[in-house]
């Protein structure tokens, strides 16, 4: 287990998961007034960005925050140019990102997508499924409810079958039923744009991420901005309930 984030002499022991909200395309447009969804479309540029900065840093997973469950709340015509974006920004980034050996798997609930999108993601995991470098997560139509709700409908399943006694289930069991049972939970969790909440986001996998918030927005978010918030978490020591003092003596 992995508790603190010790200075080493070769740098220090990075996060293994970064998982990110990115937050703050609107007021990014807006401070230029421009409609929101040019910020959407900067937005994705920072995306690819990140994606680059994990593979030079050897990040294991990188899990971003795309569309929420609730943020099919919004105009419908935000929506739609959300949904075309994730299209198209797939479209165009597949062959770079398969080159660069990331796996690219997208969690959350995909009844609500077109037929069309919902084929995309399946090429793209397909294809990427055996790369051997980063995981990228993106979490589209995911809320951290919607995944503990998921994994209680598994487990309740597995009790009727008699699969499980209810009376045995722990917290690994369900633990096993939410979106990447196989991935390490997120180490470090960055949030951009000044808001200070989870948002819905990993309930139950950010249980111990160290939390990162800048008032940088999403689309000025850049390589600089990401070693900020990786020297931040190498300051940071992760107890897990121990005290320091037990931490020191290990
Ligand atoms: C984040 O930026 C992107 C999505 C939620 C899809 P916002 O669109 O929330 O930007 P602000 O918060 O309005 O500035
Ligand atoms: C969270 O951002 C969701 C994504 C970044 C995809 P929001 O901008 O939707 O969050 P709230 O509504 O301000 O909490
Ligand atoms: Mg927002």
């Amino acid at each position: 287990m992995q508790r603190r984030n010790e200075k080493k002499d070769d740098g220090f022991t990075p996060p293994q998961h970064i998982a990110v909200i990115m937050d703050g395309n609107g007021r990014w447009a807006k401070h230029r007034f421009m409609p929101r969804v040019a910020g959407h479309r900067a937005g994705l540029e920072s995306a690819r960005e990140i994606v680059k900065q994990c593979i030079k840093h050897n990040i294991k997973v990188l899990s971003l925050f795309a569309f929420s469950s609730e943020n099919w709340r919004r105009p419908a015509q935000e929506v739609s140019y959300l949904m075309d974006l994730l299209l198209t920004g797939l479209e165009r980034e597949v062959e770079v990102l398969h080159k660069q050996q990331v796996q690219v798997r997208f969690i959350g609930d995909r009844s609500r997508f077109s037929d069309i999108l919902r084929s995309k993601i399946q090429d793209v995991e397909c294809l990427t499924v055996n790369n051997t470098g980063l995981v990228l997560i993106i979490a589209v139509d995911y809320g951290g409810q919607w995944d503990i709700c998921q994994a209680a409908k598994a487990l309740a399943r597995d009790a009727v079958a008699g699969l499980v006694n209810p009376d045995d289930i722990t917290p690994e069991h369900l633990a096993q039923h939410l979106s990447y049972p196989d991935l390490p939970h997120p180490d470090l969790f960055i949030r951009t744009s000044g808001e200070l909440r989870i948002s819905n986001y990993m309930l139950w996998q950010l249980a111990y991420a160290e939390l990162y918030f800048t008032s940088v927005l999403w689309p000025d978010f850049n390589a600089a901005e990401f070693e900020k918030a990786l020297a931040h978490y190498a300051q940071r020591e992760r107890r897990f309930g121990y005290c320091s003092e037990q931490l020191t003596e290990s």
